[in-house]
């Protein structure tokens, strides 16, 4: 067959993809931990609120989106990331007020692709809107946190910022931006070609960041409402025993972001794409998609990068096998009772014979192979280190306290 999967996407299949099962098994009991109920929205948008919402000097925004007239002429935009569409279902449904939400699911965007850095990847994430404190950025970061940690993933660093907002960002840009013009001839086309558009991402420039150790840093120009919202951030952090390292450097790509910015490092994963996740505040994303003054703080996350990062295949997504020497009627009828009582149980529908019947339990790696040998209800039942014969009604009740 000469069909591939498009440059940049994959195909996720078992054993990889119960990996996946878990980790967004886990992501819908973290996030429901925290408060947040599901938010499930359209995978393409209009354009414009990309544009509007995600910001137009965003490399996001002018290098990477899907965008399409469909056959009624609108222009569409397959969804970069959550957090515009998020802030506009909001404003949509009417509710005044503080608002949770969390999604998880596909999101696209033209990259070029390598390990970590996909055309369609999986993110998953939270947004609490209509909340200006501190202690919402704190809860929202603990979440992202705790998440990454019950993944499994043991290697990660929470790098924080606080970027400003509209009173006091406009004197640090300029400052920032006169000392970018005077190291002019020791940076990069890329980075100067930004120091009039976006200076601020000048700082994060993979080619230039390690020159700019003197830079001006935001959080020496914060107005006094900024530094005590960072304050109580960090305060708040510190309370609840989460380290984090405060990185002038860290901007983000998006164009949204005030006050706090953060993301989680991978540390072991190639310095390239060890940015697992990220996230901050955006108290001006709703005005700017056209909506009433609507402070918000969030984050996602990069299941592909995480899963990358975890590295080690996870169990099987069984707990036992029936094998069957009467067919595969006897086998279904096994399996139905086991499944009745919560187990995940395989067998062979197609009457193979017995030693294939085995090669398949092992190809799933079962960890429990259930043996029917005729009528006599007692099941044969193997394990790794362990042979028991035990009536059926015995056996579900064993697996579970082995
Ligand atoms: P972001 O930093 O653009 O933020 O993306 C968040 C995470 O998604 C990244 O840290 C990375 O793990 C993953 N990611 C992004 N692009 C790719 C890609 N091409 N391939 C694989 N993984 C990728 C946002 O998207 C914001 N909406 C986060 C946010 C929510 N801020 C506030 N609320």
């Amino acid at each position: 067959m000469s069909f591939q999967p498009p440059k940049g996407t994959d195909d996720v299949l078992a054993p990889e993809s119960q990996a996946w099962r878990e980790t967004l098994r886990l992501w819908d009991v973290w996030s429901e931990r925290y408060g947040y109920p599901l938010v499930s929205l359209p995978i393409f948008e209009a354009t414009e609120l990309f544009e509007r919402g995600v910001g137009d000097t965003s490399e996001v925004v002018t290098k990477q989106m899907y965008t399409f007239m469909d056959q009624g002429e609108r222009s569409v935009t397959l969804r970069p990331e959550g957090t515009a569409g998020v802030v506009r279902a909001y404003l949509n449904s009417g509710h005044q007020g503080t608002w949770k939400g969390a999604y998880s699911g596909p999101f696209f965007r033209y990259e070029r692709p390598q390990a970590g850095r996909r055309r369609q990847f999986w993110q998953v994430g939270v947004e609490y809107l209509d909340t200006p404190s501190p202690v919402a950025d704190v809860e929202v970061i603990e979440l992202g946190y705790r998440f990454v940690s019950a993944t499994g993933l043991s290697e990660v660093d929470l790098l924080l910022n606080s970027i400003g907002d509209a009173v006091c960002r406009p004197a640090y840009v300029d400052a920032l931006r006169d000392y970018l013009r005077k190291r002019k001839g020791e940076l990069s086309a890329d980075s100067v070609a930004l120091i009039d558009r976006n200076p601020l991402r000048v700082l994060d420039s993979k080619a230039d960041s390690a020159k700019l150790s003197d830079a001006p840093r935001s959080i020496d120009h914060l107005c006094d409402e900024c530094a005590e919202h960072f304050t109580a951030v960090r305060s708040g952090l510190d309370a609840l025993g989460i380290t984090y390292t405060v990185d002038p450097s860290l901007v983000r790509g998006l164009d949204y972001y005030t006050r706090t910015a953060f993301e989680y490092v991978a540390t072991g994963l190639d310095t390239a794409q060890n940015a697992v996740g990220g996230g901050g505040r955006y108290d001006g994303l709703a005005e700017a998609i056209g909506g009433r003054a609507t402070p918000g703080v969030g984050f996602a996350l990069g299941i592909d990068r995480i899963i990358l990062a975890l590295g080690v295949p996870k169990e099987t997504h069984l707990d036992a096998y029936v094998v069957s020497e009467s067919g595969p009627m006897d086998a279904l009828w096994v399996a139905s009772k086991l499944r009745g009582e919560g187990l995940r149980v395989d067998f062979d529908t197609d009457g193979r014979s017995v030693k294939a019947q085995f090669r398949a339990a092992r190809r799933l790696e079962a960890p429990a192979i259930l043996v029917l040998r005729g009528g006599d209800g007692m099941v044969d039942v193997q394990t790794e280190d362990e042979r028991v014969e035990l009536a059926l009604e015995e056996v579900a009740g064993w697996l579970i306290n082995r």
